[in-house]
């Protein structure tokens, strides 16, 4: 019998054993509840979950619970959720409870994870080895189809090599997708053809859960190279719904908005470790994790372990794509490149369509950022004869 172990923080209220909050936490997730009951037969126990070792971590403690992967039902996502992130959440006497981090055995991983991957996805725009450069079309939320696509090639053909829209952004009357989404391809064409690179476009296909397939396939019948999914706000197993359609044959960007109310606090809630590893089962080629010089509060060694979990050895799937994205400008790209690696897509809203010289500026300016941080140059004195990255430097500075 194989387990799934999951590892937790937890505070116990005043008064409250360790050994009793983890027992509470291990029997309100498997075969007990909050007191004993004669309904428990000797048979259901194989069920039971075991707890690790209790060891005093901050103002609480860690332990792991190792629960028999039978209490599983193989592929159905949503259930893993209700017992490994459950009723435990709410038990009163536990002040505070988190999710670390998940250990999920083969036998209930029945997913072909990424169709792409980062391998995948380099092929796609034909790099080998550099950092990503993508961009937001800014504002979120507003612009016209026709401006939409021209903010795109602005982008595009100034050096991303990602447009994605902003996670708001879906099929709003202002901005039709079916209406935007071949006005961009359009202008995606057109950057090809003048430069020969191929710059994805990912379509927010965001949606309800009865409509999200269909969306996606319409999206294909018009001509998208890529879609996006806010995996929080439309549910995890809307990432398998689309990944693992065979009329589909995109790769898939993932938001995670919403996120930050379950991964941000340190005490209580869950923590983006597990989320990685659902996303990359389920079949996410790209997965925003976060940035270390950005506007949205990190924690540098959880986000490296988080993208670490996106990339190390998953059973056979594929690696799934960082993203790192929130108030990112060119004079970050080197501190991210530093401190989270080459496997990574720095992605750029503001920092972009905000260049004093405007998107076309901003997107060169990224990339020559990036140029700067693999040539092992200081952006300053790269941009000594870069006036695209000079002028972002000027200003936004440089984040060390
Ligand atoms: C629920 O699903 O509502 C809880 O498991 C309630 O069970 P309890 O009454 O034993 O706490
Ligand atoms: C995103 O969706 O990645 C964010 O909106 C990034 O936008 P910003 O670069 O302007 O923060
Ligand atoms: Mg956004």
């Amino acid at each position: 019998m194989t387990d799934v172990t999951a590892t937790y923080y937890f505070r116990p209220k005043e008064g409250i054993s360790p050994e009793w909050a983890a027992q509470a936490i291990v029997e309100e997730q498997t075969t007990g509840t909050w007191t004993d009951i004669a309904t428990r037969q000797n048979y259901v126990r194989y069920l039971d979950g075991k707890i690790g070792p209790i060891v005093p971590s901050g103002q609480g403690y860690t332990c792991t619970i190792s629960y028999p992967s039978e209490i599983f039902e193989p592929g159905n996502i949503p259930q893993y959720l209700s017992v490994i992130a459950g009723n435990l959440f709410g038990l009163s006497k536990i002040a505070a409870v988190r999710l670390l981090d998940v250990e999920f055995s083969r036998d209930i991983v029945p997913y072909k994870g990424p169709k792409f991957g980062i391998e995948g996805v380099r092929k796609l725009v034909g790099t080998t080895d550099r950092p990503h450069v993508g961009t937001i079309i800014k504002p979120k939320v507003g612009l016209n189809p026709r401006d939409t696509a021209e903010v795109a090639y602005e982008a595009a053909i100034g050096g991303v090599d990602l447009i994605k829209d902003d996670e708001t952004l879906t099929d709003q009357k202002f901005c039709p997708l079916q209406e935007r989404l071949p006005l961009v391809m359009e202008q995606m064409d057109r950057v090809r053809n003048e430069t020969g690179r191929k710059v994805l476009y990912a379509v927010n296909i965001s949606s309800a859960g009865d409509r999200i397939i269909e969306r996606a396939r319409a999206a294909v019948r018009a001509g998208a190279n890529m879609l996006m999914i806010d995996v929080l706000v439309c549910g995890l197993d809307a990432v398998r719904v689309v990944a693992e359609d065979p009329g589909i044959n995109l790769p898939i960007h993932v938001h995670r908005t919403m996120h930050a109310a379950m991964t941000r606090n340190s005490e209580h809630g869950i923590a983006m470790r597990p989320f990685c590893r659902m996303v990359r089962m389920l079949g996410g080629d790209q997965l925003h994790t976060g940035t270390v010089s950005g506007k949205m509060e990190h924690d540098v060694s959880e986000l490296r372990g988080d993208n670490l979990s996106l990339t190390e050895p998953f059973f056979d799937l594929k690696a799934t794509f960082p993203v790192a994205s929130g108030g990112l400008h060119p004079g970050g790209a080197g501190k991210e490149i530093k401190m989270l690696g080459r496997d990574i897509i720095l992605q750029a809203g503001g920092g972009i369509h905000g260049h004093p010289d405007g998107t076309r500026a901003g997107a060169t300016a990224m990339r020559q950022a990036v140029d700067a941080a693999l040539a092992g140059i200081a952006p300053a004195d790269y941009a000594q004869d870069h006036p695209e990255l000079k002028r972002a430097l000027d200003k936004w500075g440089i984040a060390n």
